[in-house]
């Protein structure tokens, strides 16, 4: 808990190969496969928050991936542990969390380079929102 280990950006053709839409495509398969989770708790119960939701996510990890900056333009700085601060994000809610990331990114299609570029990124950064023992 704490940790912050240096974090890569997932590399450019993420982007070029799935698209904007691509992106928003695995963001809301992400997000569903969230609410069937233990971890559907920590996430907004109304069917129009939960889509506003996945917007925001899919504005960041579109801007992540070198597109426009439509989070920045949204929603403002970042600051993500920030944001994760208000919820309680242990250890294993991190696992479940990837683990439904895991299954978006097999079913985007993409080669296994570009799968792993991206799920670098995650992994690593996802241990910067841990906030929480258990
Ligand atoms: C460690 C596992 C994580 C858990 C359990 C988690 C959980 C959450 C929760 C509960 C929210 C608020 C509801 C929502 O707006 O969806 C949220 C928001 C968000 N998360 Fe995470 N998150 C995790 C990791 C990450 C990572 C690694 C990223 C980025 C790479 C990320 C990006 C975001 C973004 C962009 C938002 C929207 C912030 C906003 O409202 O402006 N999350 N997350």
């Amino acid at each position: 808990m704490g940790e912050r280990p240096d974090v890569t950006i997932p590399v450019r053709d993420f982007l070029k190969q799935l698209g904007e839409e691509g992106i928003r495509k695995m963001v809301s398969r992400h997000y569903d496969l969230m609410r069937l989770s233990d971890i559907k708790h920590l996430f907004p119960e109304s069917d129009e928050d939960f889509e506003n939701a996945k917007l925001r996510s899919s504005d960041f990890m579109i801007q992540i991936c070198g597109g426009p900056d439509y989070f920045n333009q949204h929603r403002g700085k970042p600051m993500m542990i920030n944001r994760h601060a208000p919820f309680k994000i242990t250890p294993q809610g991190r696992i479940v969390w990837l683990t439904c990331y895991r299954q978006a990114l097999i079913e985007t299609g993409l080669t296994e380079t570009l799968i792993c570029s991206f799920w670098e990124y995650i992994n690593v950064f996802s241990a910067w929102m841990v906030n929480a023992e258990q």
